[in-house]
């Protein structure tokens, strides 16, 4: 895949409008061959030696391409994706991103009380020497091989836990259908499970449990498919992956202790901004390793 390099007036946009690269930039983004028919683009020469700046340069990419989005109640922007010695699920709040196992294919941002992100961004700092590559599988194909029942059952609302102490699940349909046609998907099925077993919440029932086996099968079999995309980022590089399109996992890391130094900066992103137009100055960078 064709890997895209940024102009380095990114991280000078002021309120007064962006600079026309910026723009271009954008354009080169939206309009990539790996974007229009994967719904991924990797750009690269981002310096990482100095996280803050790292961070800034997180931001200020993302930024380009549409608003971002808080990941978490407190309102960070960039949140550092790392081994924090935990499992998926562990505990009152347990994120598959404070995790280093593989698997558990989902989008991003499906248990945030709000909404959903369009898109996000993984630079990476640090990569494991083995494991920790990238997996993503088109949702097309997903929906596609349900069955009516299936289909009917997934759009209706599912309890997903939100991984914060002391807050109720968050009711969601795992589909949900876009006015422009497009299907939306939110799925990570460990924070399903959770929320059903929430105090608040109710627990599944056997339709559901079927829908969501169904649902899981057509992803195994998405990631068994030859064509499937496999992407080990590499310090420098940032990817942008389009979270309607694509349900994404990780290879498992972190076996060699050396290895769980594996760091990555996210950002989501909504209101991709069209191709063409201004986007207003980009938010200073908020970082917290939490
Ligand atoms: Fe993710």
């Amino acid at each position: 895949m064709e890997h895209l390099t940024f102009p380095s007036s990114i991280l000078d946009t002021t309120p007064d409008g962006e600079d026309p690269s910026v723009r271009a930039f954008r354009e080169e983004v939206f309009t990539s061959p790996g974007w229009k028919e994967h719904g991924l683009a990797i750009i690269e020469g981002i310096p990482v030696e100095e996280p803050e700046l790292a961070a800034r340069y997180a931001a200020a990419v993302s930024s380009a391409l549409g608003r971002l989005l808080p990941q978490d109640g407190a309102g960070q922007l960039v949140r550092e994706v790392k081994y924090r010695g935990v499992k998926l699920g562990e505990g009152a709040t347990g994120r598959y991103s404070d995790s280093r196992e593989g698997g558990q294919f989902h989008t991003d941002g499906p248990h945030r009380p709000d909404t959903a992100p369009d898109c996000f961004a993984l630079l990476c700092i640090r990569q494991a020497q083995v494991g920790g590559g990238l997996i993503l599988v088109p949702t097309g194909t997903i929906i596609q091989g349900l069955d009516p029942a299936s289909l009917a059952v997934l759009q209706e609302p599912f309890l997903f836990d939100q991984r914060e102490a002391d807050v109720p699940p968050v009711p969601r349909p795992v589909l949900e259908h876009q006015p422009d046609g497009r299907w939306h998907v939110n799925y990570l099925r460990e924070y399903i499970e959770l929320g059903h077993k929430h105090p608040a919440g109710t627990p599944l029932t056997d339709g559901q449990i079927r829908a969501l086996d169904r649902f899981d099968q057509e992803v195994a079999a998405a990631v068994a498919a030859p064509d499937r995309l496999e992407v080990k980022l590499a310090p420098g590089q940032l990817a942008v992956i389009d979270n309607c399109r694509l349900l994404h996992g990780r290879t498992t890391f972190g076996d060699d202790p050396q290895d769980r130094d594996r760091l990555m900066l996210r950002t989501w992103i909504r209101e991709l901004t069209p191709v063409g137009a201004a986007v207003a100055a980009p938010p200073g960078a908020v970082v917290s390793d939490r």
